[in-house]
C-alpha cells in the first residue's frame, strides 16, 4: 500500500513537473520586460519581409535598439497554407525570400526575430493555426531561428488555455532553441494564475488595444473588446503580484505614434507602461518618427524604470476622481512615480512620501524622468501641476 502510494506520488510529481516549468533552454528568457516591435498595431495584415526588413534597420538607425529594443515581431498573416507534409508555408509573395533568410538579415543587425501562430486551428486572421502541429511547428520556428513566438487564441473552442499553451512551452523547449513564449490569451481564463507555471514569459490580460485615450468597444462578435489606453490600465489593476523576472503582464502593445492619440497622451501612455513592468512592443512605423514620438520611445530614463533588475510592477497608490498616483519599488530602494491627471483641465498632484512606503520626515531626492531635471530635496510630499491627459513621472530618492 505504501508502495503504491509512494508510486502515486512520483507520479503525480512528474507529471505537474511535466505541464509545468520551462527546461533549462528557456529559464533565463525574459529577466526583465521584453522589448521590441511587432507589425500589428500599424500595419495589420499588409506584412511583407520588405516591411519587417525596413524596419529592423529603422530600430538600429532611430537608436532605438540602443534604448534597449531587441525583438522584430511579425505578427498574424505572414503564414498562408500547410504542405503536402503538413510544413507550415510562408506567403510567397510577401515573403519571397523566406522566413530563414528574414531572420538571418535581422539577426545580422544585432536584434532577435519573432514570429506569431495560434493554439487553435486558425489564427484570428484565419491563416492557419497551431493546433495538432505544435511540435513540428516548434521544430520549424528552431530551424528559422526564431527568438520570440506570439501564440493568440483564436479558434480554440473547447481547448484548455492552461494545458494548451503548456503544450506549445514544452513544443519549443524540446526543439532545443531557447524562444520567448508570448502567451495572447487577453485575460480569459486568467492566464496570470497559471502563465509563469507553464513556462510564459508574458501574457495578454486584456483583449487588445486601441490607439485611443480611453474607452471601451465591444468586437463585432460581441465577446470581448478594444480598449482604450487607460481601460487597459485600470485592468492591471490587482495584477502586480503576478509578475517577476521571466513572467510578466502584457497590456497589449504600445500605440506611441500611431497617430490616435496627442504627444502628451502618448508620454503617458509610455509612463504607464514602464511603472507596470510592462513589454515595451513599439507598434509605430519606426521609419518615420516625429522627432516628439522618437523621445518618447527613447527616453532611457523612463524605460530603466521598466527594465528595472527587481522586476516590481507598480500600482495605483491613491486615486481621487480624474486624479492618481501610481508608484514603483525600485531595486535601489528608490520610487518611480506617476502623478496621472485623466480629465480635462490641467491640476496640482501630490504624491507623499507615504504613499509610496517611506517615513514622512525623510528627505528625498525627486528628478523629473521627462524634462531630464533634478528639481530638489523634499520631506513629506512632492506635488506638480500635471497638463489635461498627462503623466509627470519622476524618482524620489531618500
Ligand atoms: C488578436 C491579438 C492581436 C493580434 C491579432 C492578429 O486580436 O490579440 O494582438 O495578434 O489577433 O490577428
Amino acid at each position: 500500500m505504501r508502495k503504491q502510494l509512494l508510486l502515486l506520488l512520483m507520479f503525480a510529481c512528474s507529471l505537474s513537473s511535466a505541464i509545468a516549468q520551462k527546461s533549462a533552454v528557456s529559464k533565463d528568457l525574459a529577466l526583465t520586460p521584453p522589448m521590441g516591435w511587432n507589425t500589428w498595431n500599424k500595419f495589420a495584415c499588409n506584412v511583407s519581409e520588405e516591411l519587417v526588413r525596413g524596419m529592423a534597420e529603422a530600430m538600429v538607425k532611430s537608436g532605438m535598439k540602443d534604448a534597449g529594443y531587441q525583438y522584430v515581431v511579425i505578427d498574424d498573416c505572414w503564414q498562408v497554407s500547410r504542405d503536402a507534409n503538413a510544413n507550415i508555408v510562408a506567403d510567397p509573395q510577401r515573403f519571397p525570400s523566406g522566413i530563414k533568410a528574414l531572420a538571418d538579415y535581422v539577426h545580422s543587425l544585432g536584434l532577435k526575430f519573432g514570429i506569431y501562430s495560434d493554439a487553435g486551428s486558425k489564427t484570428c486572421a484565419g491563416r492557419p493555426g497551431g493546433l495538432g502541429h505544435e511540435y513540428q511547428d516548434a521544430l520549424q520556428y528552431a530551424a528559422w531561428d526564431v527568438d520570440y513566438l506570439k501564440y493568440d487564441w483564436c479558434n480554440t473552442t473547447t481547448q484548455d488555455a492552461k494545458a494548451s499553451y503548456a503544450n506549445i512551452r514544452q513544443a519549443l523547449d524540446a526543439s532545443g532553441r531557447p524562444i520567448l513564449l508570448s502567451i495572447c490569451e487577453w485575460g480569459t481564463a486568467k492566464p496570470w494564475l497559471w502563465g509563469k507555471e507553464v513556462g510564459g514569459n508574458l501574457w495578454r490580460t486584456t483583449g487588445d488595444i486601441q490607439d485611443r485615450w480611453a474607452g471601451k468597444q465591444k468586437w463585432p462578435g460581441g465577446d470581448c473588446c478594444s480598449n482604450g489606453m487607460l481601460a487597459i490600465v485600470d485592468e492591471q489593476v490587482g495584477l502586480e503580484s503576478y509578475a517577476g523576472p521571466g513572467h510578466w503582464n502584457d497590456p497589449d502593445m504600445l500605440e506611441v505614434g500611431n497617430g490616435g492619440m496627442t504627444t502628451t497622451e502618448y508620454q503617458a501612455h509610455f509612463s504607464l507602461w514602464a511603472l507596470l513592468a510592462a513589454p515595451l512592443i513599439a507598434g509605430n512605423d519606426l521609419r518615420s518618427m516625429t522627432p516628439e514620438i522618437h523621445d518618447i520611445l527613447t527616453n532611457k530614463e523612463v524605460i530603466a524604470i521598466d527594465q528595472d533588475p527587481l522586476g516590481r510592477e507598480g500600482r495605483r497608490v491613491w486615486k481621487d476622481g480624474d486624479l492618481e498616483v501610481w508608484g514603483k519599488q525600485l531595486k535601489n530602494g528608490d520610487r518611480a512615480v506617476i502623478l496621472l491627471n485623466r480629465g480635462s483641465s490641467q491640476h496640482e498632484i501630490a504624491v507623499t512620501w507615504e504613499q509610496i512606503g517611506y517615513p514622512a520626515h525623510v528627505s528625498a531626492a525627486v528628478r523629473n524622468l521627462w524634462t531630464h531635471k533634478d528639481l530638489g530635496k523634499f520631506t513629506e510630499r512632492f506635488s506638480a501641476t500635471v497638463a489635461s491627459h498627462g503623466a509627470v513621472m519622476v524618482t524620489v530618492r531618500p
